[in-house]
């Protein structure tokens, strides 16, 4: 294995779920991390700083910004998230960080991405990374491609409204029993920072990741077991829940429920052999963190805003919008 010295690895997204992950592990590894963030003041980048990262204010919208920020960094670790940019946003973004890496002369780019990692699949945020990564490889940057599908976060973090979504509209689209490939942030984080210390070991990779294979049913079973009572789950039609997130996961839900997915989770334990299940992830979560309930109290009262009393089990002609 060749490693590169412990230089400054610059990471995108670093008060979020993947870049936060990663720059934790890397500051851990004994790495400079330079986390990026448009909001150096905010509690998770005084966090990072308390950690030992060096906070630097940057805006990927801003190639200038990411051009500067990226200086003397030996490696950058690039991730967007479409959900709250859009689409388009996300490959500009995307395309402006790797332009800055090139400009910079990165030696090694750890891109965060997500899917089944060729076209043709109808879901847009699998096919715009796509598009990213197409620029990073015609910019000539040395490049490895990490890429889940389903984040265990997706059961319990607000922002996913696992209420509404991983409980109820994902299992009626996609099926309750449809295998789904699963990892946590924390290990894509740890897969990186793996990465980045050994450049040759995985330039020019792409790898499928998942520590887990299980359906939403077994998901609730082991939620049940873990935090002592089922997961909340609110129904909602799916075109009102369109409406609020969009139909770019419902294609993908749709897209699950027939897919011929890779369940294979021995190349991701090959790289990191500690990556958890589905049952220690919810274990270690509801062990050590009660605010995971808390957040699940604010989901519901979000939720009951938006709910209807029908529940659903398949998908039904009444998901569609009235005339
Ligand atoms: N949900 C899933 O199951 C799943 C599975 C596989 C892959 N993924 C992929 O994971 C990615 C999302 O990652 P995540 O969950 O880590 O996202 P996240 O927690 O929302 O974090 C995104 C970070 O990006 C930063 N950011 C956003 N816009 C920015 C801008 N214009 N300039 C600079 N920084 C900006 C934000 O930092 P500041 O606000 O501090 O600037 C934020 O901390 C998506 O691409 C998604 O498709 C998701």
């Amino acid at each position: 294995m060749t490693t590169l010295a412990r230089g400054t690895i610059a990471v995108l997204g670093a008060t979020g779920r993947l870049g936060g992950a990663t720059a934790r592990h890397l500051l851990e590894d004994g790495w400079s991390v330079r986390a990026i963030t448009r909001k150096p003041d905010g509690p998770k980048a005084r966090a990072l700083a308390a950690a030992g990262a060096q906070v630097v204010k940057a805006d990927m919208e801003d190639p200038a910004a990411l051009r500067k920020a990226f200086e003397g960094a030996q490696g950058v670790f690039n991730v967007q998230n479409p959900m709250k940019s859009g689409l388009e946003a996300e490959v500009r973004q995307g395309r402006n960080v790797a332009d800055a890496a090139a400009d910079a002369g990165a030696r090694h780019v750890v891109y965060g991405s997500a899917g089944v990692g060729r076209s043709g699949t109808g879901v847009g945020q699998w096919e715009s990374k796509l598009r990213v990564k197409e620029h990073m490889l015609t910019r000539g940057l040395p490049l490895t491609v990490l890429r889940p599908m389903a984040l265990m976060e997706l059961m319990t973090d607000k922002d996913f409204y696992p209420a509404l979504s991983t409980w109820n509209t994902m299992p009626a689209l996609a099926g309750p029993d449809t295998k789904i490939v699963w990892l946590a942030a924390d290990d894509l984080g740890a897969i990186a920072a793996k990465a980045f210390a050994d450049r040759d070991g995985f330039v020019g990779r792409d790898v499928a990741l998942a520590s887990d294979v299980r359906s939403i049913a077994e998901c609730r079973e082991l939620y049940r077991a873990a935090a002592g009572r089922p997961p909340r789950s609110f129904p909602v039609p799916v075109w009102m829940f369109e409406r609020m997130a969009g139909k770019d996961l419902t294609a993908m839900w749709r897209w699950l429920r027939t897919a011929e997915l890779d369940l294979d989770v021995t190349p991701t334990l090959a790289i990191h052999p500690g990556a958890m299940t589905v049952e220690r992830w919810l274990l270690r979560r509801f062990s050590k963190d009660g605010g995971a309930r808390t957040a699940e109290a604010r989901d519901a009262r979000a939720a009951a805003r938006l709910t209807t009393s029908t529940p659903i089990a398949q998908e039904r002609p009444s998901d569609h919008p009235p005339a």
